[in-house]
Formats: C-alpha cells, sequence, structure tokens
C-alpha cells in the first residue's frame, strides 16, 4: 500500500466512486438530425469523444504544431508555488472534461485535494484515466462522473471538503460560445459557492498563422479528429456518410476571434441518417466546432460578469497561453 509522506500513522487509502452515465443515448440522435437540419449544418463538438476520438486528441495534445497543451503544462509547472497559494490545500478539486487528467496530476500533487471529482464526455478516458491516478495518489478519493458539463449536472459535491475548486484547463472554455462561457461560469459561481474558486486555462489571441498550424497539423491528425465524428455517426447512428468524401477544414475567424472547423462536402451527394436524408452542395460544409480565443483582459472582463473576480493570471515563457485564477466574487 502506498504510503502519504505527509500524514502520520498508517496510510489511508483513497476511495474510488464512478457515477455513470448521464448522458442520455437519444440525444446523440436527435441533436445529429436538428444540427443537419440547419441552413448551416452543425454538429456540437462534444460527440468528438467517443473511444477513437479521446485517443485522436490525446495524438493532437502531442503534436509539434499543437502549443495549447504544451504551453499549459509549461505554465502550470512553473507557477506551481502561487497556484497552490491562490487555491490552498485541501480543496475539492472537481474538473470538466478531465480526459486523461494528465495536467491535474500537477495539481493534485501540489494541492493534495481532499477529493477529486473527474467529469468527462467519455467513459473509456475516464476510467482508464481514474485507474492511472489511483495508481499514483493511494491516498486519493476519486468521483468519476460520466456526463457532459454543458447541461446541469447534479455532481455529488457535497462529498468533499473544504473549499471547492473547480479545473477547467485546455482552453475548453474556448470551445463554447462568449454567451455559453458566460452562462457555463454563472453555474459554476453557483456551485463553489462563496469560498469557492477556479482555475480556467484559456488560449490567448495571437499571430493567425500560429493559430492556423496548431489546427491544421501536417500529418493530418486533426484531419482525423474532425472525420472521426462522420464514423461515429455512421456506426451508432446507423448513417451512411463517406468521411472520405469530406475535407477538414480550419481557419481563423479574426472578426469573431476564434478558430472555426468544418467538414467541406467535396461533391454534391446525400447521406441518410436512420430515416432523415440530407443533401449536400459541392463545396458545403458541416460547422463542428469553435475554438475562441481570448486577451488577458476580454477574459477578465468575462469572468466579472459571471459573479467572479479575476485574481491572478500566469502565462508560459512564450505567451502563447494563459491559466486564469479566479475567485467568487
Ligand atoms: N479545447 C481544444 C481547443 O480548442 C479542443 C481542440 C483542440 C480541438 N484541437 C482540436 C477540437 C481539434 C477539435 C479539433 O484547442
Amino acid at each position: 500500500m502506498a504510503r502519504d509522506p505527509r500524514r502520520r500513522g498508517p496510510a489511508r487509502l483513497g476511495q474510488i466512486r464512478f457515477f455513470g452515465s448521464v448522458v442520455p443515448a437519444d440525444s446523440f440522435r436527435e441533436d445529429v438530425i436538428a444540427g443537419l437540419s440547419q441552413p448551416q449544418k452543425a454538429l456540437p463538438p462534444k460527440y468528438f469523444y467517443d473511444a477513437r476520438g479521446s485517443r485522436l486528441f490525446e495524438a493532437i495534445c502531442r503534436l509539434r504544431e499543437y502549443y495549447p497543451t504544451r504551453s499549459e503544462l509549461e505554465l502550470t509547472r512553473a507557477h506551481l508555488d502561487e497556484i497552490r497559494r491562490f487555491a490552498g490545500t485541501g480543496c475539492t478539486l472537481i474538473e470538466y472534461g478531465s480526459g486523461a487528467s494528465i495536467k491535474s496530476r500537477l495539481l493534485i500533487e501540489a494541492l493534495r485535494p481532499s477529493a477529486y471529482i473527474a467529469v468527462d464526455i467519455s467513459a473509456d478516458a475516464l476510467r482508464g484515466a481514474a485507474a492511472k491516478l489511483r495508481r499514483r495518489f493511494a491516498w486519493l478519493d476519486i468521483l468519476a462522473v460520466h456526463g457532459d458539463f454543458s447541461q446541469p449536472l447534479k455532481i455529488p459535491v457535497a462529498q468533499g471538503r473544504g473549499r471547492r475548486v473547480v479545473y477547467f484547463p485546455g482552453s475548453t472554455i474556448g470551445n463554447l460560445t462568449p454567451a455559453d462561457a458566460h452562462a457555463f461560469l454563472r453555474m459554476t459561481r453557483g456551485q463553489v459557492g462563496a469560498r469557492g474558486a477556479m482555475l480556467v486555462g484559456v488560449d490567448l489571441k495571437k499571430d493567425a498563422n500560429v493559430l492556423h498550424a496548431a489546427y491544421n497539423d501536417a500529418k493530418g491528425v486533426t484531419a482525423q479528429f474532425n472525420r472521426n465524428l462522420l464514423r461515429r455517426i455512421n456506426r451508432e447512428l446507423g448513417a451512411d456518410f463517406q468521411p472520405r468524401r469530406f475535407r477538414h477544414y480550419a481557419f481563423y475567424n479574426a472578426a469573431l476571434g476564434r478558430i472555426e472547423m468544418h467538414l467541406v462536402s467535396l461533391a454534391a451527394q446525400a447521406v441518410s441518417v436512420g430515416s432523415h436524408r440530407f443533401s449536400f452542395d459541392a463545396g458545403e460544409s458541416i460547422h463542428t466546432e469553435n475554438s475562441y480565443k481570448y486577451a488577458i483582459g476580454e477574459f477578465r472582463a468575462l469572468a466579472a460578469s459571471s459573479g467572479f473576480s479575476a485574481r491572478k493570471v500566469w502565462l508560459d515563457a512564450k505567451g502563447l497561453f494563459s491559466l486564469h485564477g479566479l475567485a467568487a466574487a
């Protein structure tokens, strides 16, 4: 049994519990049909993360061109003492979209939370991450919640002790529209209470070429990840997309401050999803994702309008990525 070196006496073994699935199966079909029925066809990005999609996303995070993961890891390591002073130790640490929980390991080591609550839409990613954390931090209480954080979610937060700190890294907040990000921050503010805090990873505005490369890698992993959504729709909803007849397209929309990802139909074609039929013109796109970029001041204003006061911000050495420390206002 691993010992917690900071405790006296016999080491206490943490508990691990799973809360699952709060994602209704029907909503996938409904969301896909509604999304493809719009004038600008669109699909919700949360459905990227089936088992293969989660693996492809981990591969994206290792790409040379994809700086956000490396920058965020670097800045977290570099400022860990200050992050600990800001968030405190012994808190209940809640992470949304925890994926492989790689960055969280640094925080768990530094903050020694009384409990770690991981929320992710991919059951496979969640199980894998929880098993690894278990081996590394035997003392830690882990609650793995299989869920969709874009919906109000009944997380058993009451289980933890201490201050509630929500960790939301990876610029996942950038995948929400500013209006949805505002609503999400407000909901989180309610969840953490008057003593709570938040650590939010936010990608910064920068040279459009750097942004462009990050979402158009030379090996085409991002393209595979994007097209995997069509494979998933085929498999789970009995559709007949031919993923090769769609091209990955990502560009920086400077007016809206966001990367947009699309799948562009290479030819005029029709696709069936169950009994529904959708036709595509050549060059017509399905909008699959946004990734908003925020200057420091812009994000602080968004946080302030959502009931948080922006107390701290940490950057990597190149100034590509930010981690904001927000306290309940
Ligand atoms: N939060 C990540 C981002 O906006 C998600 C992401 C990275 C992503 N690369 C992607 C989503 C490629 C879809 C496709 O950067």
